[in-house]
């Protein structure tokens, strides 16, 4: 693990090393408190915070005000990790001078080390317009949550041969266009392991999956499915490495049931009187 401050630079030589990286998304001070102290090496201020913290279907409402406010509020408790903030959808679509307006807000208003955009050969020049003024840009292909109605859903992508979209050999081509326009690391999404294998071997940026196999150079999850917080939708890939929604339920329960029969507050959580001189 690296020791200090992880820094842009530092993807590079995790991959050369092979030392696999690890992301998780955070959207508040605490939780990112936790994951840093924990010794993530990066946090994902993701538009997912669309789905996790405002109860919507889909990422596509988020807007760059609510990436800034997240993002502010997860690098005051950031130590070490890298703090990455996703582009909201229509934020760098538009025009070249949007997406290098909006992401200089992630950077300069929100703090954050280096953007998130998703797309491939379409929005590589978009890229490089931002990777040339030194705003690291981090690449997403594959399942990419913004092009939901496309796909007609949350649905794997790269199963069937062909460079139309969400094809094999276009997801490809858009992994190599990704590298070629100046991103630093590319997330991979919903694809199969053999895909994700082969533009890891491909590409001298380092992937990081989620739902892509064990091949990458590096795995992200959304904070609520690795906690055990999402009981609504749970994907394959989603593992949960605690039950933090069950221990919340009960906790609530107990604080309920105290409450109600005078347990709580007991003699020790209440302030003395004033002292008599
Ligand atoms: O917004 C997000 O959480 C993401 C991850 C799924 C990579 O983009």
């Amino acid at each position: 693990m690296i020791q200090e401050k992880v820094r842009v630079p530092d993807f590079a030589s995790m991959k050369a090393h092979r030392h696999r990286i690890t992301m998780l998304t955070a959207y508040d001070y605490s939780f990112a408190r936790i994951f840093d102290r924990a010794g993530i090496d990066a946090i994902l201020v993701g538009d997912s915070l669309a789905t996790t913290f405002r109860g919507e279907q889909t990422t596509l409402a988020v807007t760059v005000d609510e990436v800034v406010y997240h993002t502010r509020a997860v690098v005051r408790a950031r130590e070490r990790a890298l703090v990455v903030a996703d582009m909201p959808f229509l934020s760098y679509q538009v025009s070249a001078e949007d997406a290098l307006r909006n992401a200089g807000r992630l950077i300069k208003e929100g703090g954050a080390e280096a953007i998130k955009l998703e797309g491939g050969t379409a929005i590589a020049e978009t890229i490089r317009r931002i990777a040339a003024i030194d705003i690291p840009v981090m690449g997403h292909i594959g399942l990419t949550p913004q092009s939901v109605h496309r796909m007609g859903g949350h649905r794997v992508q790269g199963r069937k041969s062909g460079r139309g979209a969400g094809c094999r050999e276009r997801l490809i081509d858009d992994a190599l266009a990704v590298e070629a326009a100046g991103a630093f690391a590319m997330v991979i999404e919903g694809v199969p392991p053999s895909l994700a294998r082969e533009i890891t071997s491909r590409v001298s940026i380092p992937t990081i999956g989620i739902g892509a196999g064990s091949d990458c150079d590096g795995q992200v999850l959304v904070m609520h499915d690795m906690l055990g917080l999402n009981d609504s939708f749970k994907p394959r890939f989603a593992k949960s490495f605690a039950d933090l929604g069950r221990s919340a339920a009960a906790a609530t329960e107990c604080y309920i049931r105290e409450v109600r029969e005078g347990h709580f507050p007991a003699a020790e959580h209440c302030y003395r009187e004033a002292r008599e001189n």
